[in-house]
């Protein structure tokens, strides 16, 4: 037996050992300062009587912990792989050196079994970010890999209650085992690995459950979808939230479109949430993307106990902008990138290590189906030639079409960007983000300031359609 497969043993025996955390409404946070993250295997209890499934997780539980830290601080982190396989961590949208990234071989070597890496970066932004792994993520992150980091305001808005909602998907058998078909050709040519359990910070929340309240006051509620491809649209029955970041960043306050907020994978979206109904009563929030599995994945549920305040909150509730560079759209660049591929598309052949080949072949034979113009990447291979080279504070407008018949959440690192338009249309809040929701055959148009340099990942957050071909490297020099 090896060093590594014995460290494996015990640390999965600890794992096993060690109580998991139930999983709440809440999800635990870690002091900020000097962070050891061990990513490890385990066994959860998705709800209550129902018999734990054997999970992947950070600190022996799903989500991981949620690390904050304020903004300007340096955060570092020593991540420590209990897994039986090579990982790394990515930290989703924080604007970190490219060394920090956590891209396997495009930005540093995979951390071995029973290995080690610390990673160590200053957090220019405030907003709320998450970390998962970048390694097979259709396959880690599906199996319980992520957890939530939040960089709070210098001077943060008033609220009496500020609470994370880490929202999955889990694929469960009809005996309440995990189905680990990570990987089959219609999730892939299709929509992605799409579960049938939802949880909400590692549960499955029954009637009535959900964020403890009090009447009169106001949330800041930090949604994080962590599914490897479900879309989440979110309604507050009997509430109106109103939304002041995406990805983290800010934007002006504003009601979501017709009260549902859309949370593709990826993404996250801070609501505050002003909770004027009756102490004692409970209210879903209701989710409704797909038809087949719609329904309340959890409740804002009210304390029976006096109302904090009778009118709500008139503290202001805009968040102060992050030090972002402004985008001068009328000198960007404009560079055209093309998504295809998937069942019900057009694709008839696609580029595989510089080799034009047919559809069938990409399939059988790399598991490859999207393209980003024309290429089909490789996972394993980062060596790819970079889609595009961009000078450093260079201004650059990318004209992304989605020629699929398929939704792909499209994420750059090491940047945030505007989204500019959809479909030609100036949009309403020319929102920063770092994920950007392509609808089926839709254009969008973001833009940014290519500030950061180094080689950063560009692809579809929907992990199968990742490992599928659909990413690229886009080079900073
Ligand atoms: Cu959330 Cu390339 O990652
Ligand atoms: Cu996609």
């Amino acid at each position: 037996m090896s060093v590594d497969r014995r460290t494996f043993l015990k640390a999965a025996a600890a794992a096993a050992a060690a109580p998991l955390l139930p999983g709440c409404a809440s999800a635990p946070d870690a002091s900020a300062g000097p962070v050891t993250l061990s990513a490890g295997v385990g066994r959860q209890a998705l709800a209550e009587a129902q018999p734990p499934i054997d999970v992947w997780g950070y600190d022996a539980a799903v989500p991981g912990p949620v690390l904050r830290f304020r903004q300007g601080e340096r955060a570092r982190i020593v991540a420590k792989n209990a897994l039986p396989e090579a990982t790394t961590v990515h930290w989703h949208g924080v604007r970190v050196p490219n060394a920090m990234d956590g891209v396997p071989h495009l930005t540093q070597k995979p951390i071995a079994v029973g290995g080690e890496f610390v990673y160590e970066f200053d957090l220019p932004d405030a907003g709320t970010y998450w970390y998962h792994p970048h390694q097979a993520g259709y396959l880690q992150v599906a199996r319980g890999l992520y957890g939530a980091f939040v960089v709070e305001e210098r001077a943060p808005i008033e609220v009496d209650q500020d609470a994370v909602w880490v929202l999955s998907d889990w694929r469960i058998n009809p005996d309440g085992t995990q189905r680990e078909d990570w990987a089959t050709f219609r999730d892939l040519t299709h929509g992605g690995r799409i579960g049938n359990v939802i949880t909400v910070n590692g549960r499955k929340l029954g009637e009535g459950e959900g964020l403890s309240v009090r009447a009169g006051e106001r949330v800041r509620l930090r949604l994080v979808n962590a599914a490897t491809a479900r879309i989440f649209v979110l309604s507050f029955a009997g509430h109106s939230p109103t939304v002041i970041a995406y990805d983290g960043q800010p934007v002006a306050p504003h009601a979501p479109e017709k009260g549902r907020i859309v949370l593709a994978p990826s993404e996250r979206v801070d609501v505050l949430i002003d909770c004027m109904a009756a102490p004692g009563s409970r209210h879903p929030v209701v989710e409704s993307f797909y038809a087949r599995f719609s329904g309340n994945i959890g409740y804002l549920a009210y304390r029976d106990e006096a109302p904090l305040r009778k009118e709500p909150s008139r503290a202001p509730i805009a968040l102060p902008a992050n030090p972002v560079p402004e985008v001068n759209l009328a000198k960007a660049e404009r560079h055209e990138i093309v998504f295809e591929g998937g069942a019900m598309g057009s694709l008839r052949e696609g580029i595989v290590e510089g080799k034009k080949i047919p559809i069938r072949q990409m399939v059988q034979d790399y598991g490859l189906a999207w393209t980003v113009n024309a290429v089909a990447a490789i996972e394993e291979d980062h060596h790819h030639t970079p889609l595009l080279t961009l000078k450093r504070n260079g201004h650059y407008l990318l004209a992304m079409r989605n020629d699929t018949s398929w939704h792909h959440p499209i994420h750059l690192h090491g940047h945030a960007f505007r989204v500019v338009a959809r479909d030609g249309k100036p949009t309403p809040h020319q929102e920063w983000r770092d994920t950007v929701l392509m609808n089926p055959n839709e254009s969008v148009d973001i833009a940014f300031v290519a500030d950061n340099p180094g080689d950063w990942m560009f692809h579809c957050h929907v992990l199968l359609h990742q490992a599928g071909g659909m990413m690229a490297t886009v080079r900073v020099a």
